[in-house]
């Protein structure tokens, strides 16, 4: 007699991983270090470049279901940093054009979805057709309110922290601001962050564990989720469980948490 298959799955379905994780507060801020490009390729016999392709097409799919399914405020993406610049030419100028493709491809939809997007990173430094592609789309989508979708682009921590050195020192210099004066949230307004919330869960993907030069200053107390699905695979499904297990977490953030 053929076998049934089971009546209720032993993995939950993404529609009851999602009941599930609406149950409870959600992240207002998630944001994920996209690893694993390079491998996924290899797997297959292909170049590079092809894992990095598909990979834009997961982070499309993740940005639509964050802001579309699960109304999460904030989402920033980990798409080039500033260690990226060292790779062979051939490969930045591809992920160069995959930003402008990504612009070009998706503005329309996102400005539908009321999706704003921002760039946190030295966007002077990026080729002139990039800037003026990704510069496009930060200032046509600068009223949207629903998803705030980060693209992390020349982006390094610690050049972000010389750089807010910089402008506090010149504006200490200037005048314009006492060194008495400068705390936290002084610091934090001078971030490319800014306005924003601290990331309450950092997802890394390829089973690296590590920071990588991201959100030096925002992570302080993130809750980090690491995975080995390498970034091309990653999936909703395994977004909702990331989620779920940050509703799990207990965060003291250096208190004591009554029982
Ligand atoms: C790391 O994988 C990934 C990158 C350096 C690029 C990430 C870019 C994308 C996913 C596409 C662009 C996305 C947007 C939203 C515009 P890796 O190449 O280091 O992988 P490996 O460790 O396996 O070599």
């Amino acid at each position: 007699m053929a076998t049934r298959p089971p009546l209720v799955s032993a993995e939950p379905r993404r529609s009851e991983l999602l009941a599930i994780v609406k149950q409870r507060p959600l992240p207002e801020h998630i944001a994920i270090i996209m690893d694993g490009n390079g491998r996924w390729a290899a797997c297959r016999g292909r170049e590079r470049t092809f894992g990095h392709r598909q990979g834009l097409e997961t982070a499309s799919q993740i940005v639509e279901f964050v802001g579309q399914e699960l109304k999460i405020k904030h989402l920033t993406l980990f798409a080039f940093s500033k260690e990226n610049w060292r790779r062979p030419r051939a490969e930045v100028d591809f992920l160069m054009n995959l930003l402008i493709d990504f612009v070009q491809r998706k503005l329309d939809e996102l400005l539908r979805n009321n999706v704003r997007l921002r760039v946190l990173g030295e966007v002077s430094e990026l080729p002139a057709g990039v800037r003026a592609e990704v510069e496009r789309a930060v200032v046509t989508s600068e009223d949207n309110d629903g998803l705030y979708l980060n693209l992390a682009i020349n982006y390094g921590g610690r050049q972000e922290l010389v750089r807010v050195t910089q402008a506090i020192a010149r504006d200490c210099a200037a005048g314009r601001l006492s060194p008495d004066h400068i705390c936290e949230n002084t610091l934090a307004h001078y971030l490319y962050t800014q306005d924003l919330p601290d990331p309450d869960l950092l997802i890394r993907t390829s089973g690296e564990e590590r920071v990588s030069n991201f959100l030096l200053w925002q992570i302080a107390y993130t809750e980090f989720w690491f995975t080995e699905t390498l970034w091309p695979d990653f999936s909703k499904e395994e977004l909702l469980r990331a989620i779920a297990d940050f509703q799990r977490r207990q965060r003291k953030f250096g208190t004591v948490v009554e029982p």
